[in-house]
């Protein structure tokens, strides 16, 4: 592959394996990952410990003004930190209730400038995958190799439960499945931004692929892309 820097849009629905698949492809090819998930649950959080219910719009809204929700994002030895308020939360963002306050406030424009102006900055100037929902239709819409990612919502919901009760947290997979199906409605449905594929993105269903398998499919969506 040629020396020009490498951007990877990576979008698709909760639990179609962005993250983990980011990190792997960003690993075989020496490039970052920034996973723009965390930054959103990272605002979620934020709203959660000041007492606001991240329904509120205008709530969010004058702590996102008054500088209650900065989030910034460090690379050390190739993985992302995400700090909120300079404090490093990457344990406190991955609960299902981070996640569905990260969803409530994705909504807001408020949100929304402030990180997609982040997520650009930090993708300007560096070999980037940079996965979410909106990255290759309106963050780096410039990017040469988007892919879409897509599975059932219940093969993404087994795979949700496994990573929770591997991480320790009790669920039940029926409420792994009506969580994301919620979360697939508030992601695809918002006036802002809302899930969607960009015209010139590949899909790419990773239902029947296993986890090597989706990585070597993205490599060969990101070669074809870069040796056109
Ligand atoms: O990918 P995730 O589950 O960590 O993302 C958390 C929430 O953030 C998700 O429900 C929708 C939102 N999000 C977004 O709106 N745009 C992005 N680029 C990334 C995430």
């Amino acid at each position: 592959m040629n020396r020009e820097p490498l951007l990877i849009a990576l979008d698709g629905p909760v639990g179609a394996g962005k993250s983990s698949l980011a990190d792997e492809v960003a690993r075989r090819l020496g490039i970052l990952h920034l996973d723009t998930g965390a930054m959103y649950r990272a605002v979620g959080l934020a709203a959660l410990r000041a007492g606001i219910d991240p329904r509120n719009e205008e709530a969010v809204c004058a702590l996102v003004a008054a500088g209650g929700a900065r989030v910034d994002v460090r690379f050390e030895g190739g993985r992302q930190t995400t700090l909120l308020g300079g404090e490093a939360v990457d344990d406190f963002i991955r609960t299902q209730q981070a996640g569905s306050a990260g969803s409530a406030v994705s909504r807001y424009a408020c949100v929304r400038g402030y990180l997609v102006e982040r997520q650009q900055q930090l993708a300007r100037s560096l070999s980037m995958i940079v996965d979410g929902r909106d990255i290759g239709t309106v963050v780096l819409p410039e990017a040469k190799a988007k892919i879409f990612l897509s599975a059932s919502p219940e093969v993404r919901a087994q795979r949700r439960w496994r990573q929770l009760l591997a991480s320790g947290t009790q669920a039940t997979l029926q409420d792994v499945l009506a969580e994301l199906i919620s979360r697939d409605r508030q992601d695809s449905e918002r006036a802002l931004n809302p899930l969607r594929q960009a015209e010139d993105a590949v899909p790419l269903d990773t239902g029947a692929l296993s986890f090597d398998e989706s990585v070597e499919a993205i490599l060969t969506i990101v070669r074809k892309a870069y040796d056109k």
